[in-house]
């Protein structure tokens, strides 16, 4: 077997069979298949696409090179979560406390932005001391001990899917769906939750655009976790604004605070309250999702979850001041300034792909997997879509330590939209699958 030979049956087609999917696996991990034939093979995936076996196949085998962790000790009473990305997502650094506070296993397994979609491990780094790279030991006593832990896809989980997905990224392959069912399938099957939650995003500020697209995603996802014995549940959610009032790292994590403190934007608490009651009835712990999506509730009202977000913080090291005095100590950035509204009326829209695309710009995304962010960068929002301005009214304020931030801040102008007539609200929940 050769991978020229694999490259020619996929490019004019063909079905691989286990053998040659587990040949380029096993041999570009070990790094016996160079870059090149890599690349060409993926291109060929990409135009030619996978069928389920070979899908279920390439996951299987980029699961099973690495560690695998066995959760078992820990019953059904354990639930992983995963958001595909989107511009102002601090979705699972709200809802992981919450249902970690409801006696519910989380292991979250979480990821590095790229583009503007951001990663949760880049949001918790911006905690002074913070530690996403957890051994497997770490990882487990956390769990026992905490009930939750947020860690990064180390070099030992699904290494095949980190190689492959850097790869990917550099060589415009990454859209692709059986490729982007494995990659998240693999790192997820990995870490062993016997239910997991997708949270689908769709809009412009996401990697889905469309619905049809992330529909697509989402029936994947389910057929895979049903396929390795795993119960899911995908909702499919609107990501067209920003979510919440903040993009970018140490300001998405200071709104997450104040959302587990009962200020919350509309938006991201209705997202999350919805993400923590499906975790909760998929992993036993609620009957259905009204009673669910009460005792979430209950978790920010009485504090649990605040003080599960503390323990965490500890856990892994960080400092858990931004509890209680937010900013402080942080690493502020060095040009601040405000966008103004240039008239009277409602706002209308907030482009959420320019959006992130422009808070890249600022330095709080990353272009290539390598790049280094910074976490201090991002944007302030004063108002959401729906609400009334005046002329001359903050609407945003842009933090970065870049000298361009006049320059930047003339182009996010273009982002928001004001206009007469208040326009009407889109529902946060676009589609819902279970397995
Ligand atoms: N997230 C992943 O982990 N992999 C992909 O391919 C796309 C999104």
């Amino acid at each position: 077997m050769n991978i020229r030979q694999i490259i020619i049956r996929k490019r004019s087609g063909q079905e691989l069979d286990n053998k040659e999917i587990e040949f380029f696996v096993r041999g570009f991990t070990a790094g016996g298949i160079p870059d090149y034939a890599a690349s060409s093979f993926l291109m060929a995936v990409y135009f030619r696409g996978m069928t389920e076996k070979e899908t279920f196949f390439l996951t299987r085998c980029m699961m099973n090179s690495g560690e695998i962790y066995d959760l078992g000790r820990f019953g059904r009473r354990c639930v992983d979560k995963h958001s595909t990305g989107g511009v102002g997502d601090k979705v699972s650094l709200v809802c992981g406390p919450i249902v970690a506070s409801l006696g519910v296993k989380v292991p979250m397994i979480c990821g590095r932005g790229l583009g503007y979609t951001g990663g949760t491990v880049d949001k918790l780094e911006s905690i002074p001391g913070f530690c996403a790279r957890l051994t497997h030991r770490r990882f487990m006593k956390g769990l026992e001990k905490i009930g939750l832990v947020f860690s990064s896809q180390t070099g030992r989980i699904a290494p095949a899917d980190k190689k492959i997905y850097a790869l990917r990224d550099v060589t415009g392959t990454v859209e692709n769906i059986s490729l982007i069912t494995s990659s998240i399938m693999s790192k997820k099957l990995a870490t062993g939750a016997p239910g997991i939650v997708f949270d689908v995003k769709c809009g412009r500020g996401a990697f889905m655009k469309k619905k049809k697209e992330a529909g697509d995603l989402a029936l994947w996802l389910v057929k895979v976790c049903r396929k390795f014995g795993r119960k899911a549940t995908v909702l499919i959610t609107d990501m067209d604004q920003p979510l919440g009032t903040t993009v970018g790292n140490s300001l998405e994590v200071i709104e997450s605070v104040e959302c587990l403190k009962g200020h919350a934007a509309p938006d991201l608490l209705d997202v999350s309250l919805r993400v923590s009651a499906e975790m909760l009835v998929l992993s036993g712990a609620c009957r259905d999702l009204v009673a669910a999506r009460q005792a979430a509730r209950r978790q920010i009202e009485n504090g649990e979850a605040l003080r599960k977000l503390g323990e965490v913080i500890t856990f892994q090291g960080g400092d858990t001041a931004v509890i209680s005095e937010g900013f402080r100590g942080w690493k502020k950035a060095r040009h601040i300034s405000d966008i103004r509204a240039e008239k009277t009326g409602f706002i209308q829209d907030i482009d959420a792909g320019l959006i992130g695309q422009l808070a890249c710009e600022l330095g709080a995304g990353r272009n290539r997997l390598e790049d280094r962010i910074d976490p201090s960068a991002g944007l302030i929002f004063f108002c959401k879509k729906g609400n009334r301005v005046q002329k001359g009214e903050t609407i945003a304020r842009a933090f970065t330590d870049r000298r361009d931030i006049a320059e930047i801040c003339g182009r996010l102008k273009r982002a928001v939209l004001i206009a007469e007539k208040r326009p009407v609200l889109p529902a946060m929940i676009l589609k819902r699958i279970t397995s």
